[in-house]
């Protein structure tokens, strides 16, 4: 946490400053030990099973971890091609603009797609539980 917001939590002035407002810098953090996964819009201290959580850092995609994007009507249809095994899998795909934030959970043996609102869609992240955080921007992959 940077000085000036430490020092403005210190000082109680911290509602008087909107330091989450863009969405599109959410952080991403995952429980090592329960797979929790917790969304924030803006730096924070989580902890869980008593343990610090790290935001993760976002990779670019790579060829394990391909995104596919289409469109349909006025979503997107995402596919990551991927195993979905219990011991490797997709975890969770969000999609993200300045406002909002939509996130769908993935579980083992289940399909690696989801889909989302194009209205709220300016970038995507995805985890894998192996190999972490990947993100992409749609408009960049076309
Ligand atoms: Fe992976």
């Amino acid at each position: 946490m940077s000085e000036t917001i430490e020092k403005e939590i210190l000082d109680n002035n911290i509602n008087k400053v909107n330091h989450s407002a863009n969405m599109l810098k959410s952080r991403f953090y995952v429980c090592p030990l329960c797979g929790n996964v917790i969304h924030s819009m803006f730096e924070a201290e989580i902890n869980c099973h008593g343990k610090q959580l790290i935001a993760l850092e976002a990779e670019h995609t790579d060829n394990n971890h391909k995104i596919n994007i289409e469109v349909v009507e006025d979503e997107y249809y995402v596919r990551i091609d991927h195993s979905m095994t219990k011991e490797h899998y997709i975890s969770f795909i969000a999609a993200v603009s300045g406002d909002n934030m939509q996130m769908v959970k993935l579980y083992p043996e289940g399909n690696a797609e989801a889909r989302f609102k194009i209205r709220g869609a300016k970038k995507f992240f995805f985890y894998c539980n192996q190999d972490g955080l990947f993100s992409v921007i749609p408009n960049r992959i076309h």
